[in-house]
């Protein structure tokens, strides 16, 4: 009963809707119908700016990392395989909250920086990892989305081949979250194929 009601505090935490709170609070407008539509970090930083995008990507990530940690709240596990299950039950309760969030007609976001808070959370090594996946993609094509779908992509590799993880479930989450994040970048992947994807204005050569 305790795990049921913290699994719904989970995706309490994952719907806050920190963009559209932070469109509609400090500049009367609603993210979703600017940019790419897309109530998170990337579309934040594109409207409102660095600052506000920082904040947004900030907020999100910590909403995967605190959902993870609700297992303090419980007693003891029994075993470190039945304690990061339930981190990573907990975790995606906050991704899907974050994605269809109750308190913004669940229309959120793609999941990414959420995701990101969960796997420092439970891996901080492997979140490293997948940000220099991340880093290296934005570094050579200045697409937020192509460096987020290769991070993912990568994410399992780390787990399954180089940090060889034996936890079943967290193998099976670990290739969820690639799907995931390919499913939830299907308007950017046909962007990028059609060239009309945007590019941060990041890591820009400067003209001589
Ligand atoms: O995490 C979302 C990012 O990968 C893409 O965002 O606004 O360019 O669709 P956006």
């Amino acid at each position: 009963m305790q795990e049921i009601l913290l699994v719904l505090c989970a995706y309490c935490l994952g719907s806050i809707p920190t963009s559209v709170w932070v469109s509609r609070g400090f500049f009367g407008i609603d993210i979703r119908d600017y940019g790419s539509g897309n109530a998170g970090a990337t579309n934040t930083f594109r409207t409102l700016g660095p600052r506000w995008g920082s904040f947004v990507m900030i907020c999100d990530v910590l909403k995967g990392f605190f959902a993870v940690k609700l297992v303090e709240l419980l007693p003891a596990f029994d075993t470190e395989i039945a304690l990061l299950n339930m981190q990573l039950i907990f975790g995606i309760a906050a991704v899907i909250g974050h994605i269809f969030p109750v308190w913004a007609d669940f229309k959120g976001g793609k999941g990414v920086a959420t995701l990101f808070g969960l796997v420092i959370g439970i891996s901080p090594w492997t979140a490293l990892a997948c940000s220099g996946v991340f880093l290296l993609v934005l570094y050579l094509t200045r697409f937020v989305s192509l460096s987020s779908i290769l991070a993912s992509i990568a994410f399992p590799v780390f787990i399954l081949v180089i940090f060889n993880v034996d936890n079943h479930f967290y193998r099976v989450f670990a290739v969820a979250v690639a799907l995931l994040v390919i499913l939830t970048h299907q308007k950017n992947i046909s962007r990028i194929i059609k060239g009309g994807e945007n590019k941060v204005p990041i890591f820009k050569k400067r003209d001589r």
